[in-house]
C-alpha cells in the first residue's frame, strides 16, 4: 500500500537524520485532511520537538532532506509550524492504476498472518419473531464476515439461534394443552401461529403458579432428554428454521447454525471449572462469579449468575461454555460478536469471567461489536400502523415492492418498455440492497432512522446512486461496443485534468479502507468510500468526455471507467450487495 511505503519511508529518513538512538518513532502518516495539503501529511516534526529539543520546523528540513521518495512523490513541503505535506506524482499513480487493471483483488492485500476468526451474528430466537435488531446484525456481520474472507482469513459465521431455555418447557406445556398436534406432526404451525401461541404461553405462565410449575417440569424432561418433549422441540425449531431461511435467502447470507442447545452437554463443565478455580458463590440459592467493577444501585458488588437456584443455566453460561468450545474446537484467534448495544453488559461481563477463569490464552481476542436501535420515522422504536414489532419478511417485501412503484413510474416517463422479469429483478436488488446499504452506511454505534423515502432516493448516500454509478459506466460499454477486458495491457492510463487525478487517487484508496474495517469492524468507513468514489467519478463524467475523447485519452478514460465499475463492484460485494447491468 502506498501508505505502508510512505511510513517507511519517513521511518529510514528519521534514522538517517537524527540516528537511530531516534528509536521506533511511528512516522505519522495520514491521508490528507484536506486536498490543499496534498496527497497525505505528516505531524512527526511537531511531535518529536521535545526530544530532540529542536524546532519544528528544523526537524521537518532535516527530515526532508533525508527523505528518499523522489521516485513518486512531488517534493515535500513543510507548512506552518512544520507539517509536512506529501503529493503524490501523476506518472507514479499512472504506474500503479495501470497495474490494477489486470489485478482482481485491485490493490487490496491479503493479511500477511491470517487468522480463525469466528463471527457470531445475526442469532435470532427459535419460536420468536426475527427483528430489525436480528436484521441488523444479520447485515453487519454478513459484510464483516465478507471483508475478513477477502484479506484472506478463515472466518467460521455462527447463528447462535435461541433454541434452548426455560421458554421451551412453557411452549411446551402450553402446546400439549391446547395443540399437541403442533408437537407431532410436522408443519402443523407458521411462524405467525408460533409467535401468538408462544405470546399466550407467556401471559400463562406470568399469571398461574400451577402452570409455572408444570413449565418447569417440562423443562427438566427436555434437558433429561425426553424422546417425546425432544421431539416436539425439534419440530418447533424446524419450523422457525424455515422461516428464518426466507430472510436469509433473500439477502444472500451464509451462516452455519449452532444454536444455544449445542452447547447444553458443556455446561455443567463451566460450573465445574469456576468452582475449581474458586471463582464460584452462592448467592441466594444461586451459583454466581461476583464481578469487578460492576456494582448494583447501593455499590455492592453485582453478581453473573451462572446457575439458578433450580439448577438451571442461563444466556452466560452459554455463552462462556460457547467461548470455550470455539477457542478449544474451532481454533478462533478472534471472536466477533455482533448484537445491538443493549448487549454490552452482558458480553463485558462474561468475558471478565473467561478472562479471571484463565480460559482466554493471550493471542485470542474477543470483541462485542454493539450496533444502535433502528427507529421508526417518528423517532420511536419502529413499529406497525397498528403498533406491533414489524416483521422481516414484510418490511423486505415492502422495500422490493417501494422499488418497483418507483421504477415503474420512471419507465413510463422515460418511455421504456422493460421485460417484467427485468423489473422484477430491478426491484429485487434494489430494494434489498437500499435496506443493507441505509443501514451499513451509519456509524453502527448510532441509532437510526428508517426510511423508505431516503434509502430508495437515487441521489445521496444511497444504494441506488451507488449502483446508478456502476450502471453508468455499463452504459459507456454498451454505447461504445467496448469489451473493457479488451482494452489492451499496453495501453496506460494517463492523467490530465484534475477531475481525473481526483479519481485516480480515490481508486488507489481501496486498500487502505479495507485495512481500516477490519481493524474497526466499521463498514460505514467503507459505504462512505464508496459513495466517495461515485461523486468523484460522477464529477469526472460530467467533465471529461469518454467515447468522443481522442486517442490516447480515450482509451485511458475508458479504463478509468472500468477501474470505477469494478472497484464499486467489489466494494458492493464486501457490503452484500449486488450490482446491476441497467436500471
Ligand atoms: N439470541 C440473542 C438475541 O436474540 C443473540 C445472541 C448473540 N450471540 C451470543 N453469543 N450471545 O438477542
Amino acid at each position: 500500500m502506498i501508505i505502508d511505503e510512505l511510513r517507511n519511508g519517513f521511518s529510514a529518513a528519521l534514522v538517517a537524520a537524527f540516528g537511530p538512538e531516534i528509536g521506533e518513532v511511528d512516522p505519522q502518516v495520514v491521508p490528507a485532511s484536506n486536498p490543499r495539503f496534498g496527497d497525505y501529511q505528516s505531524n512527526v516534526a511537531l511531535s518529536l520537538a521535545k526530544q530532540l529539543q529542536q524546532k519544528p520546523r528544523a526537524i521537518a528540513e532535516q527530515l526532508i532532506a533525508n527523505v528518499n521518495l523522489s521516485y513518486f512523490c512531488k517534493p515535500l513541503e513543510i507548512a506552518g509550524a512544520g507539517f509536512i505535506n506529501i503529493t503524490l506524482k501523476p506518472a507514479y499513480l499512472e504506474t500503479q492504476l495501470s497495474a490494477l487493471q489486470t489485478d482482481p483483488r485491485l490493490g487490496v492485500e491479503k493479511a500477511q498472518h491470517p487468522q480463525r476468526e469466528v463471527v457470531d451474528f445475526s442469532s435470532p430466537n427459535i419460536a420468536k419473531e426475527m427483528h430489525v435488531g436480528h436484521l441488523r446484525s444479520t447485515i453487519i456481520g454478513d459484510s464483516i464476515a465478507r471483508i475478513l474472507e477477502f484479506r484472506g482469513h478463515d472466518v467460521l459465521r455462527l447463528n447462535h439461534v435461541g433454541d434452548w431455555g426455560t421458554q421451551f418447557g412453557m411452549l411446551i406445556a402450553y402446546l400439549r394443552e391446547v395443540y399437541p398436534t403442533a408437537l407431532t406432526t410436522a408443519d402443523a404451525l407458521d411462524l405467525g401461529d408460533l409467535v401468538a401461541l408462544y405470546k399466550k404461553a407467556k401471559a400463562r405462565f406470568d399469571e398461574d403458579e400451577e402452570f409455572r410449575e408444570i413449565a418447569r417440569q417440562e423443562v427438566v424432561k427436555l434437558q433429561a432428554g425426553a424422546e417425546d418433549s425432544l421431539h416436539g422441540w425439534r419440530l418447533l425449531c424446524e419450523q422457525s428454521r424455515r422461516e428464518f431461511q426466507v430472510i436469509y435467502d433473500l439477502l444472500d447470507v451464509q451462516l452455519t447454525e449452532r444454536g444455544e442447545s449445542f452447547y447444553n452437554p458443556l455446561l455443567s463443565a463451566v460450573i465445574d471449572d469456576l468452582t475449581k478455580q474458586g471463582l464460584l458463590e452462592e448467592n441466594a440459592g444461586a451459583k454466581c462469579v461476583f464481578l469487578e467493577g460492576f456494582t448494583n444501585k447501593e455499590g455492592e458488588p453485582l453478581p453473573l449468575i451462572v446457575q439458578k437456584s433450580d439448577g438451571g443455566y442461563n444466556y452466560a453460561t452459554t455463552d462462556l461454555a460457547a467461548l470455550r468450545y470455539r477457542i478449544q474446537e474451532d481454533g478462533a484467534q478472534r471472536i466477533v460478536y455482533v448484537t445491538d448495544a443493549g448487549q454490552a453488559n452482558h458480553f463485558a461481563q462474561f468475558f471478565q469471567v473467561a478472562k479471571r477463569a484463565g480460559w482466554l490464552p493471550e493471542n485470542v481476542e474477543i470483541v462485542h461489536v454493539p450496533f444502535g436501535l433502528v427507529l421508526g420515522e417518528d423517532g420511536k422504536k419502529i413499529k406497525t400502523r397498528s403498533g406491533e414489532t414489524v416483521r422481516l419478511k414484510d418490511l423486505l417485501a415492502e422495500a422490493i415492492a417501494r422499488t418497483r412503484a418507483d421504477l415503474e413510474t420512471r419507465l413510463t416517463t422515460e418511455g421504456r418498455e422493460e421485460t417484467e422479469e427485468f423489473i422484477a429483478n430491478v426491484s429485487k436488488v434494489v430494494g434489498l440492497s437500499a435496506v443493507k446499504y441505509a443501514d451499513l452506511s451509519q456509524n453502527r454505534l448510532t441509532n437510526y432512522i428508517f426510511s423508505y423515502d431516503k434509502m430508495l432516493a437515487l441521489q445521496g448516500n444511497t444504494a441506488p446512486y451507488l449502483l446508478y454509478a456502476y450502471v453508468r459506466v455499463q452504459g459507456i460499454s454498451r454505447k461504445g461496443k467496448i469489451d473493457f477486458t479488451q482494452l489492451g495491457n499496453s495501453a496506460q492510463i494517463l492523467l490530465k485534468e484534475e477531475t481525473e487525478l481526483v479519481l485516480a487517487k480515490h481508486i488507489l484508496h481501496l486498500g487502505e479502507i479495507i485495512a481500516e474495517v477490519e481493524r474497526d469492524l466499521l463498514p460505514n468507513r467503507l459505504c462512505q468510500y464508496l459513495y466517495e468514489l461515485s461523486q468523484k467519478f460522477n464529477q469526472f463524467y460530467d467533465q471529461c468526455p469518454v467515447l468522443q475523447a481522442e486517442e490516447p485519452w480515450r482509451t485511458s478514460r475508458l479504463m478509468l471507467s472500468d477501474l470505477t465499475a469494478r472497484t464499486l463492484k467489489l466494494g458492493l460485494f464486501l457490503l452484500g450487495i449486488k450490482v446491476l447491468e441497467r436500471m
